[in-house]
């Protein structure tokens, strides 16, 4: 396994140990469960790996568990895709970035998924903008991973079942290697503000 990847896996299977939320559910779970979901459509690797590391800007902050009981946006897919840009393809990066405003998105063109989001979603979503306005629509439409964005929305949101068995991360980390791009010979040892090997 590329040393990056498997400073990836041990690291969601450390930090992931956190509840994700208000739900029954940690994040690895949630994390393996969103993969499975992708998998199981039909999803590419790279929809495979996204799902997989959606949610890793929760795990990469020192904020607690669940930042919006506390009335803040801890802006967890702009972390994410700052932590693994280097690291991956925009075809996986991309879908991450654009997970919340896939959840803005849909709350603003579907009726009735608003009411089908969980308490925790719901509560996130006041605090990250509400619904989309006729505007931010057209701009989200005109993003090219907009369509992928929302299908990891959809595996993301289908994600938050108690004790649902998934594959374990070795079985997702052969998508990760799929989608990573190799680092150049000589490239920087891992730091605090550089993380990922
Ligand atoms: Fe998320
Ligand atoms: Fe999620």
């Amino acid at each position: 396994m590329v040393g990056s990847i498997a400073w990836l896996v041990s690291l969601m299977a450390d930090k992931g140990q956190r509840r994700y939320g208000l739900h029954d559910v940690t994040q690895l779970q949630h994390a393996l469960q969103s993969a499975m979901f992708a998998e199981r459509s039909g999803g590419t690797p790279a929809l495979i790996t996204a799902a997989l590391l959606h949610d890793i800007g929760h795990m990469v902050h020192d904020l607690g568990d669940n930042p919006a009981e506390a009335g803040l946006d801890d802006q967890h897919e702009m972390r994410g895709h700052a932590f693994l840009a280097r690291h991956f393809r925009p075809d996986v990066t991309e879908p991450i970035r654009l997970h919340v405003a896939a959840k803005r998105y849909l709350c603003a063109i579907e009726p009735d998924y608003f009411t089908l989001l969980s308490p925790d979603s719901v509560l996130s979503l006041g605090l990250q903008g509400g619904p989309m306005s006729p505007p931010e629509v057209a701009a989200f439409r005109a993003e090219p991973y907009a369509q992928t964005a929302v299908r990891l929305r959809r595996c993301d949101d289908a994600a938050k079942v108690k004790d649902l068995p998934t594959p374990d991360l070795a079985h997702f980390a052969a998508y990760l290697a799929q989608c990573h791009i190799q680092p150049e010979a000589g490239s920087q040892k891992p730091t605090r503000h550089n993380p990922v090997p």
